[in-house]
C-alpha cells in the first residue's frame, strides 16, 4: 500500500497578548487555512492543522492543534514538520510582540502611551532552512502593493515551493472573505492565476497545481 501524505497547515491569526485583556492581531479568519485542511483530508492525506484562534469547525478526522502566539504556532509547526510531506502556511503571523506583558489587568490611567514591540522568528523562513528533497513547501504572501515582486522575493528567500499572493487591498477578497483570487508563483517559475471563486474552490485548484 502506498504511503499517506502527511500535511501539515497552519492557519488563522496568532495574538500577542499585551496584558490579560489586550492582544495585538489581525483580521485573518482561517477560512482560507481550513478550505485547504478540508480539501487534503477529502484527498486522503492525513492532516495536521495548527490553528489559531478562529471560529471555525475543523471537518472530523483532521489533527487540531490550537495555538496562540506565533511562538507557540513556531513550535507546534517545528514539531511536525520533520514528519510532514507537504507544508503549507496559510496563518497570517504577527511579525511582532510587545516586549513586555503585563500579568495584571493595565488600569486605563496607567496603560503607557507607547508599546514596545520585539519581532516575532519567521516560523515560514525557518521552515524553508529545515527543507529536505523531498518536501514540499508552500507560503502565503498577503501584500497591498508590489505584490508580484514582494511574492517572489519571499518565494526565494523562505526557500518555498510555491507562493500563493494574495492581494489584501481588494475589499471583496482575503482577509475574513469567503472568496479569494490568488497568483501562485512556483520556484522553478511558473505562474499560474486562480481567479475570484469561494475558498474551497481555490482549495482544490491549488492542491491540483501543487500536487501536477
Ligand atoms: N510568516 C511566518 N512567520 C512570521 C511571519 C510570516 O511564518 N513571523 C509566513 C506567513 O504565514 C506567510 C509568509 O510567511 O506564509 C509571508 O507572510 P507575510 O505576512 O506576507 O510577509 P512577511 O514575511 O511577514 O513580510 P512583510 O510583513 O514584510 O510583508
Amino acid at each position: 500500500m502506498a504511503k499517506k501524505i502527511n500535511c501539515l497547515i497552519s492557519a488563522g491569526p496568532t495574538r500577542e497578548w499585551i496584558d490579560p485583556v489586550r492582544f495585538i492581531s489581525n483580521p485573518s479568519s482561517g477560512k482560507m487555512g481550513y478550505a485547504l485542511a478540508k480539501e487534503a483530508h477529502n484527498r486522503g492525506f492525513d492532516v495536521n492543522l495548527v490553528s489559531g484562534p478562529v471560529s471555525i469547525r475543523p471537518v472530523d478526522g483532521i489533527m487540531v492543534t490550537r495555538v496562540e502566539t506565533a511562538e507557540e504556532m513556531r513550535k507546534a509547526m517545528l514539531e511536525k514538520f520533520d514528519s510532514s510531506d507537504l507544508i503549507l502556511m496559510c496563518a497570517a503571523v504577527s511579525d511582532h510582540k510587545p516586549k513586555f506583558q503585563w500579568e495584571q489587568k493595565k488600569k486605563k490611567d496607567q496603560f503607557p502611551q507607547n508599546i514596545e514591540m520585539i519581532p516575532n522568528k519567521d516560523i515560514l523562513l525557518e521552515l524553508g532552512q529545515k527543507k529536505k528533497k523531498l518536501q514540499t513547501l508552500v507560503g502565503f504572501a498577503a501584500e497591498t502593493e508590489n505584490g508580484v515582486q514582494n511574492a517572489l522575493e519571499k518565494l526565494n528567500k523562505k526557500n518555498l515551493d510555491w507562493i500563493a499572493l494574495n492581494d489584501i487591498s481588494n475589499k471583496k477578497i482575503g482577509f475574513d472573505k469567503d472568496f479569494n483570487e490568488i497568483t501562485l508563483f512556483s520556484s522553478s517559475g511558473k505562474r499560474v492565476n486562480l481567479d475570484f471563486s469561494k475558498k474551497e474552490e481555490l482549495a482544490t485548484q491549488m492542491f491540483e497545481l501543487i500536487l501536477k
